[in-house]
């Protein structure tokens, strides 16, 4: 396994460029299978989760051809069981089911694993997609729905005890574009992904209303025909930067980034007395002169999102005070928390709260990538360390970062990535 050797104390000083976005990426390129013509989509980043997205849809039946950021998929003949040893690998590929139901009236999908972050359920999926109708079956780890003569349009309620589902959502849209009739899904989730998966199935022909708010009101079409389209910037990763610049910056610019999906943390750092300008795609963090902690809580979006918390936690661990962070969404995700504390940093869980007293500096140790935003935060807490940081299990890195090390390098971190 390979793992990241981080040598800390080099400030960080130049621009990046943000990657297209996974979490866009995935449910987009399983809507290409509610189509029998040619859909092009671009800036799709180069990860193990995107690789075994496409794995699945050519399992599936699909002709899918990559080059460089752009996937080309023509799913004209398809089968509606995805493959077990591919689906366990990744929780995503439960974004299958949606469009398989609307494209072929059937879908077989094993049962997501949980993973690191917590337990990972699927019953607001299924509770939707029975509310539209399908017959669903929960038999040996595998789900299989089944459109009934009783699928329609009605009201659905996708609201979860967590708050809405992304991918939850996703499948429902997907499911109900080609299902008869007006559905309406209540408590819908309102990320910038989802909204970027509903101007996607538009420009297939579908009819959507109301993506980005809790409410979405679908009208049902016979067929949906090929599209181009290319996925947003991915927030996640550029909020990552910025905190890299927060952590160990002089100055870091990110390019080709959309500011607009990033308000929910960026009005954290500067309230934290980091500076940042925006200039249309570009995002600017400097030092901070007294930088000071925060109090936050993750919010389903445009709060602040559980996928910048491990990140925040990192930044936290050597900001003067105290800091408190509540996990609402997945209260368990702390993976990152003794890692960190193995490097020095004084960190107290209470329940899904974690209290932060700030420390001078961590000390490099080495530690274990779990989740891939916890390995992140340990790469990020590895920037400013004293001595070199050894981040192993480099594969939850690869999953969601495009060539963080390369990228993090070019802004002047010294890493080297051993082959394990
Ligand atoms: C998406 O996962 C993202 N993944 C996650 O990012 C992100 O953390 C999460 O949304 C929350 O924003 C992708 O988009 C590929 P949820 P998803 O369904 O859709 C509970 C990353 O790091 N729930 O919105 O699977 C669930 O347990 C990943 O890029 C149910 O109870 O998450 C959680 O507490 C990690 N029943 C909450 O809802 C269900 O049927 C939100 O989960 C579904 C979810």
């Amino acid at each position: 396994m390979d793992k990241l050797i981080v040598h800390g104390g080099h400030l960080l000083e130049g621009s990046v460029f943000v990657s297209g976005s996974k979490n866009s990426s995935l449910p987009i390129l399983a809507a290409t299978l509610l189509t029998r013509e040619k859909c092009t989509i671009r800036r799709v980043p180069d990860l193990s989760d995107t690789n075994y997205m496409t794995q699945i849809l050519s399992s599936l039946g699909a002709q899918v051809e990559r080059a460089s950021g752009t996937v080309i998929v023509e799913a004209d003949k398809i089968i509606s069981e995805a493959p077990y040893d591919l689906v366990r690998k990744m929780r995503a590929s439960i974004c299958v089911m949606g469009p398989l139901l609307g494209r072929t009236g059937e879908a077989m999908v094993s049962l997501p694993g949980g993973c690191i972050i917590g337990d990972r359920p699927v019953d607001l999926h299924l509770k939707g997609l029975e509310q539209l109708g399908a017959e669903v079956k929960v038999t040996g780890g595998n789900i299989h729905v089944k459109a009934t003569d009783g699928m329609g349009g009605r009201s659905i309620n996708m609201r979860g005890k967590h708050g809405p589902t992304v991918l939850g959502t996703d499948n429902l849209l997907m499911a109900a574009v080609l299902t008869p009739g007006t559905t309406v899904i209540e408590g819908a989730a309102a990320e910038p992904e989802v909204v970027d998966l509903a101007d996607f199935l538009t420009k297939m022909g579908a009819k959507i209303e109301g993506a980005g708010t809790r409410t979405i009101v679908v009208e049902g079409v016979k067929e949906l025909g090929g599209a181009e389209h290319s996925v947003i910037a991915d927030r996640i990763e550029a909020g990552t930067f910025l905190v890299a610049g927060a952590i160990a910056g002089k100055r870091v610019t990110l390019k080709r980034a959309q500011p607009e999906h990033m308000t929910g943390f960026i009005s954290v750092l500067e309230k934290c007395g980091y500076p940042i300008t925006i200039d249309g795609d570009e995002i600017t963090i400097a030092r901070a002169e007294r930088p000071v902690g925060a109090e936050i809580r993750t919010e389903p979006y445009p709060g602040f999102p559980t996928d910048m918390q491990a990140q925040f936690t990192a930044l936290f661990a050597t900001v003067p005070g105290l800091s408190v962070i509540t996990e609402t969404i997945f209260p368990q995700r702390f993976m990152h928390v003794p890692e960190l504390a193995r490097m020095g940093a004084q960190i107290t869980l209470e329940g899904a709260t974690a209290i932060i007293k700030g420390v001078d500096q961590l000390s490099a140790a080495p530690v274990m990538a779990s989740d891939l935003r916890a390995s992140a935060a340990l790469v990020l807490a590895g920037l400013m360390a004293e001595g070199a940081t050894e981040v192993n299990r480099l594969y939850h890195i690869d999953r969601g970062y495009e060539h963080i090390d390369h990228k993090l390098a070019m802004l002047g971190a010294k890493m080297e990535r051993v082959k394990g």
